[in-house]
Order: structure tokens, then sequence, then C-alpha cells
């Protein structure tokens, strides 16, 4: 597979993905019973991890996105850019954020610092994948479907360029 002159392989297939996006619904179905609680999808990568994800979830929710930027090409800038913000009242709701991949941490980081400053109730963390660090987070993910070595992938929602997003599977950039 080649996106902008650059080859990918098959990481993840579809149904290894799907398989742990159930998983992590059934354990927010039990965790989150009786709280009705807000997914903050933050675009665009995460769209198809919360349509995904949201199809299994058997509680009462609520759905909310916001666009965050912190990306070129491949590699992160250091700088989180909110391209589209959130318009409604955070107080006392229990949010959980959807994340297609946690890099570097900075994106996640800045709306976690944000969130807690605007009297949600509760705020955890959903990601499809995070890259494997010498250094740990000082924030846990709460349900993370996958940890991956530190390459550059696309495809379920994560682009290069913009492009990738519709692929169904997880591809991993070969070193050339
Ligand atoms: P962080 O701020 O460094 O944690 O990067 C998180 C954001 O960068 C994610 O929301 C993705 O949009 C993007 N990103 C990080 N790694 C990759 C990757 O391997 N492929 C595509 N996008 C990535
Ligand atoms: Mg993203």
């Amino acid at each position: 597979m080649n996106l902008q002159g650059i080859t990918f392989e098959k990481l993840l297939d579809q149904e290894e993905i799907s398989e742990q996006i159930k998983r992590l619904a059934r354990r927010i179905n039990v965790e989150y019973k009786g709280k009705d609680p807000l997914f903050l999808v933050i675009l665009n990568g995460a769209f198809m991890f919360a349509s995904d994800l949201m199809k299994e979830i058997r509680i009462n929710a609520r759905i909310s996105f916001i666009k965050l930027s912190s990306y070129e090409s491949m590699e992160s800038t250091g700088e989180v850019l909110e391209l589209i913000g959130l318009n409604e009242d955070l107080s006392g709701q229990d949010i959980i954020i959807l994340e297609d991949i946690i890099d570097s941490g900075t994106t996640v980081r800045k709306l976690l610092t944000e969130l807690k400053a605007s009297g949600a109730a509760s705020v955890k963390l959903a990601s499809v994948l995070t890259k494997k660090k010498t250094v740990p987070f000082e924030f846990p993910i709460d349900y993370l479907a996958f940890e991956i070595e530190n390459e550059f992938v696309v495809g379920y929602g994560m682009d290069i360029d913009g492009l990738g997003r519709n692929l169904k599977d997880i591809y991993v950039r070969v070193a050339d």
C-alpha cells in the first residue's frame, strides 16, 4: 500500500480492531451504568472509533465533537490548535474523551487540563492506539485498544496529509 510516496503494510486487521472496541464498550457499559456519560470525540482522527464504539454502547450516552490539530504530515508540531471548540456546559458531566492515537501526549494533556477546570464530574480517556514510550505518561489511558511500537500508522481514521482515514485496517510505515 502506498500513500504520498510512502509504503505501508497491514499492522492490525479490522476484525482485531472490532474485537477490542467491543471489549472497551462492554467495560464502559458496566462502569458507567446509570451515569449518562458524554463522549467527547477529538476530530478528525477519532471519527471511526467513535462511530464503532457508540454502536456498542447500551447505556444512555451523549456525544460531542472538538477539533484539535497538532500533527503536520508525519510529525508533531508540539503545538495544539483548537479548530472547533466546545460550546456546551460541561459542569457535572461524566466525560469520556475519544482519541485515535496518543503519541507525545500533547493533545490529550492540553484537553485534560481544560476539562478538569470545566467543572466536569469526571474525565476519562479512551484511545485506539498509543505508542510505546520510555517515560510513561503522567495520566492514565483508561480504555486502550492497542499499544504499538513507536512507528507511524494510517487507517481507521488516521491519516497522512489527510489521506488514509477511510481504510478499515491499520497500516504501519515500512522502513525503506
Ligand atoms: P500527540 O499530541 O503527539 O499525542 O499526537 C496525537 C495526535 O497526532 C493524534 O490525535 C493524531 O491525530 C496524530 N498522530 C500521532 N501519531 C500518529 C500516527 O502515527 N499516524 C497518524 N496520526 C498520528
Ligand atoms: Mg487526532
